[in-house]
């Protein structure tokens, strides 16, 4: 997989996509990475890429000229899955999104700011529109490594343990139960007996009724659906 990421901070990315299982993934060649700075495309000789909305005090918007020359190189080079922009107005991210993307060849990501940006690179370019939760953050590249991060760990070979994904919160519409590790007893505070007694079955049942228990308690809107 290939992912490329469009942005004014391309610092805001590259930090935290390279640590853990993610940087392993780009060191075993599962996926590429390429950051791209999409002032170096503006043809500005400022290298300016906002300009005042068609609206009053609608503040900064960024233009259409260095993202759309930037889209157009990248798309003569490869075809693209998917050209995503991360956006607080968008369709809200879900667990389901990131197992479709990860049997995605070439993904694209172009990262929000200010304002918005000009309509019309949404209306002629971008595939999906993302929000990754009801709060505004200051810019889309925090949203891009979230979902970048989501979809490669993912990608198979990406984790050691593969069957670990498959287990974790919101693959079955369950939150996960509580784990424990040694010692068996800390401080008086002690392992649930059940998991020391070593009845798989048992265990698995016991599992299975404490991740309803904290779904039905605190994410009942995931047993809705
Ligand atoms: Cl994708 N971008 C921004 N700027 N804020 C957000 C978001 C995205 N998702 C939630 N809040």
């Amino acid at each position: 997989m290939r992912i490329d990421i469009l942005t004014i901070f391309p610092e805001m990315l590259e930090a935290p996509l390279n640590h853990s299982i993610i940087k392993r993934a780009q060191e075993k060649g599962i996926v590429e990475l390429h950051y791209h700075n999409i002032r170096d495309y503006s043809k500005n000789k400022h290298k300016k890429v906002d300009d005042y909305a068609y609206s009053l005090g609608a503040g900064m918007v960024m233009t259409i000229q260095p993202i759309a020359d930037l889209i157009e190189k990248l798309k003569s080079e490869r075809s693209y899955d998917a050209i995503i922009f991360t956006t607080p107005d968008g369709i809200p991210y879900k667990q389901a999104d990131a197992n479709r993307f990860s049997s995605f060849e070439n993904i694209m990501i172009l990262c929000g700011h200010y304002k918005g940006i000009d309509q019309r690179i949404r209306d002629h370019y971008i595939t999906h529109e993302i929000s990754i939760g009801d709060y505004v953050l200051t810019g889309g590249e925090l949203a891009a490594a979230v979902i970048s991060d989501s979809i490669i760990r993912l990608i198979p070979g990406a984790m050691s343990d593969e069957t670990s994904a498959l287990s974790d919160s919101f693959q079955d519409q369950l939150l996960s139960p509580p784990v424990y590790t040694r010692p068996a007893e800390y401080n008086g505070w002690k392992v649930p007996e059940i998991l020391l007694s070593g009845n798989e079955k048992k265990i698995d049942e016991w599992k299975m009724e404490q991740a309803l228990e904290k779904t039905k308690r605190i994410r009942p809107d995931l047993l809705e659906d």
